[in-house]
């Protein structure tokens, strides 16, 4: 049964922003290819992280780094092709937007135009607002990222959880407060203590999207690979499973390999 208070035939920036204010919660995955993203869009997801994470499960990066500008525009167009009701965001990526304004509209629009993406996402706050204000200036809507930002894992050296200390809690509240300023329509807040989360989300209009968050922001993001359990070696505390697919999939393409050594496969009724 779903729980959504409204419906949405095509989920926009502006659709999110109502969300919050009617308290429905903002329910978020990533998606990287065709497939995958028409299950999600199927099953009603109001929005679509094309993350910089497919750096990590689709590339087999350790870090999120490596992943290019025109690998993420071959993955965003291959998601937007498949997605009819949700809302498509697309990370840009390190090295795409922090050296200047000018590099970062750049990035943002090839994003845009050669993908079909609805929106994009940056990590950081203060350090680049110039950044952000001139993507929103040419009428991109910009997602924020605070808390751990793993395109910064270098200068972090861990991915424990952020903002424990009253410094670090302070500058991603500040953060927060600028990002809305600024004219970002939403922030993704990951893996901070739940009640710094709940105290930003009540402190800003627009949604916060947590990931490692608690419970008490205005939605939820994972990487779908993740909750599928596609992946099987990665099971940080925030991570729920729904499904345990790793197995399952080793088990079946087993099978296949039993089935076509003995002859089993195909049988008559597959074959011409
Ligand atoms: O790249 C990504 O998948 C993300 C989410 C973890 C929020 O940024």
């Amino acid at each position: 049964m779903s729980t959504a208070k409204k419906e949405y035939k095509r989920v926009t920036v502006k659709s999110l922003v109502d969300m919050k204010k009617t308290g429905e919660k903002i329910s978020m995955l990533t998606s990287y290819d065709y497939s995958m993203a028409k299950i999600v869009d199927g099953a009603n997801v109001d929005a679509i992280l094309v993350g910089d994470s497919a750096s990590n499960v689709m590339a087999g990066h350790e870090t999120t780094l490596p992943i290019t500008l025109d690998q993420m525009i071959y993955h965003a167009s291959s998601v937007v092709r498949a997605a009819k009701r949700a809302l498509v965001v697309v990370d840009i990526p390190f090295g795409s937007y922090q050296g200047d304004s000018k590099e970062a509209l750049r990035s943002a629009i090839r994003i845009m135009k050669e993908s079909g993406a609805h929106a994009v996402k940056v990590e950081g706050g203060e350090e680049i607002k110039i950044s952000i204000s001139r993507i929103l200036e040419a009428g991109i809507p910009v997602m924020g990222h605070l808390g751990l930002t793993p395109q910064s894992i270098y200068k972090f050296g861990t991915y424990t959880v952020r903002a424990k200390e009253e410094e670090e809690a302070e500058k991603l509240k500040s953060d927060a407060k600028l990002l809305e300023e600024l004219g970002c329509f939403a922030i993704v807040l990951e893996k901070i203590p739940a009640k710094l989360a709940k105290d930003v989300a009540e402190s800003v209009s627009i949604p916060i999207i947590g990931i490692g968050a608690g419970n008490h922001v205005d939605g939820q993001v994972l990487v779908v690979h993740d909750m599928l359990g596609m992946t099987h070696e990665f099971h940080p505390r925030f991570l729920r499973r729904y499904l345990n697919l790793y197995d399952e999939m080793s088990e079946a393409v087993s099978q296949y390999v039993n089935d076509v050594k003995s002859q089993d496969f195909p049988n008559d009724d597959e074959s011409y």
